[in-house]
């Protein structure tokens, strides 16, 4: 049994919160819908709601048992752990590789939170009050093509951000996820009640979920796995830093249950709230990164009250997009602080400054260098591609053939408290399963 070598959560319901605060962020509001729109449809949902089950959820649950065990991050726990049991201290690479995503994109990251923050005061300021789908595509269009514009916003996130890592407060905004993320939550469902009102919600409900199976190829598979990766913070050694605060008493299967329904209904909803607006106003639905920035404002422009409620939403999902962003920088800060003799601060500083630049370069991607391109992708589809849809698989599934194949069986079932049928599917899912299915994607797909 592990030694309690560091503090622990003070209880299991604000380890949900800080799990949920890295989870639900930009993924499920910005990034879910316009994958779906971009994929097809309903095909996506339906193979991204299997990535989620099959494989999200167990590598899930395998990230916090490795972390528990290790007590340390992710780095140390993955070289000492794999020592302990005999196998090569190379596993370590897996904490770095995840090290290295978060950092990675957390620099596009943020300059969707700075239009998620400009949207915020364009809402404050009453721009997007009777617009059209013209006006509201131009408005967004003249922002993309503006380098200051982008600039300005993705720096004030990236301040923000930079700000609260530095300062050590990550851990004092749960009580806020606690109260913001419902708040949001009921939101999103003003918006699904303003789509019924659309009289496209059936479409939506049929491009949603009726899925023509024969548009299920090996791109939509790898994309949707990328999502279930993104979308619950996976791959990262988040997961991993958070389950090493984590006392033995916590239930992981049901607790990662918990989350992973939160996190799926918020996306789904997401879903549900924009694409009625889409079909309403004969917008494209693969309309790509722009999609919830051209629909949102067109309801909150109709709605009665609607400025104050786009206030209200642009500023929650600013909200969901920090925390989410705290959790993609502080394992660079984390590793940056062990390693050199640099403080908290001067990490923090170091490390976001950095990241903000390469932010600029995925900005620029949008207007002036729209026409560099890394293997055919403009910088900012780069980032995404190779982080969401290469890094996040790879260290996720090194972490579950890790548990499912490196550590002991029999203590890993009593650490999951399962019986002889829990045993079973848990030892199919986490040796077979989860990582056949992640292998047989990238085969498929490449
Ligand atoms: N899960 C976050 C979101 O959906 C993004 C994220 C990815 C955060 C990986 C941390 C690690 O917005």
């Amino acid at each position: 049994m592990a030694k309690q070598l560091h503090a622990q959560w003070s209880s299991r319901l604000t380890f949900i919160l800080a799990v949920t605060g890295s989870a639900v962020g930009l993924g499920n509001i910005w990034k879910f819908p316009y994958m779906v729109g971009d994929s097809g449809g309903a095909a996506f949902v339906l193979v991204y709601l299997l990535c989620i089950a099959l494989v999200g959820l167990p590598i899930l649950v395998s990230e916090w048992l490795i972390g528990r065990r290790g007590q340390k991050n992710p780095i140390n726990t993955m070289t000492e752990q794999a020592r302990q049991n005999g196998h090569s201290p190379a596993w370590g690479l897996v904490g770095l590789s995840g090290v290295l995503a978060g950092f990675l994109i957390l620099s596009f990251y943020s300059v969707i939170g700075g239009w998620s923050l400009s949207y915020t005061v364009n809402s404050i300021s009453g721009t997007f009050a009777g617009q059209d789908a013209d006006g509201v595509g131009e408005l967004f269009n003249g922002m993309l093509a503006s380098p200051g514009v982008l600039l300005g916003w993705h720096s004030l996130f990236m301040v923000l951000v930079i700000g609260i890592v530095a300062r050590g407060v990550t851990k004092g905004l749960e009580g806020a996820v606690r109260t913001l993320m419902p708040a949001l939550g009921i939101l999103l469902l003003v918006l699904v009640v303003y789509g019924l009102t659309t009289g496209h919600f059936g479409e939506t409900l049929a491009f949603m979920f009726n899925p023509d199976l024969s548009a299920i190829d090996g791109s939509v598979i790898l994309a949707a796995m990328g999502q279930a990766f993104f979308t619950l913070s996976l791959g990262m050694g988040i997961m991993m830093a958070y389950g090493s605060y984590l006392g033995e008493n916590v239930d992981l299967l049901r607790t990662a249950r918990t989350v992973v329904i939160l996190d799926t209904v918020i996306a789904l909803v997401a879903g549900l709230a924009i694409f009625p607006i889409v079909f309403a106003n004969g917008l494209d639905p693969s309309e790509g990164p722009g999609l919830i920035f051209v629909t949102l404002p067109l309801a909150f422009g109709n709605l009665g009250g609607g400025a104050f409620l786009g206030l209200i939403f642009f500023l929650l999902l600013t909200f969901a997009a920090l925390t989410s962003a705290i959790s993609l920088l502080e394992p660079t800060v984390e590793f940056i602080e062990e390693r050199t003799p640099l403080s908290r601060i001067a990490a923090t500083l170091v490390s976001g400054c950095a990241i903000w630049a390469l932010g600029v370069a995925a900005l620029l991607s949008f207007n002036v260098w729209s026409d560099v391109l890394i293997l055919g992708l403009s910088i900012f589809d780069f980032l995404d591609t190779l982080t969401s849809k290469f890094m996040l698989p790879l260290t996720g599934l090194a972490a579950i053939i890790f548990v499912g194949w490196c550590l002991e069986r029999r203590s890993v079932r009593d650490e999951l408290g399962l019986g002889d049928s829990g045993a079973m599917v848990w030892n199919l899912l986490a040796r077979f399963v989860a990582p056949i299915g992640v292998i047989l994607v990238f085969v498929t797909s490449l």
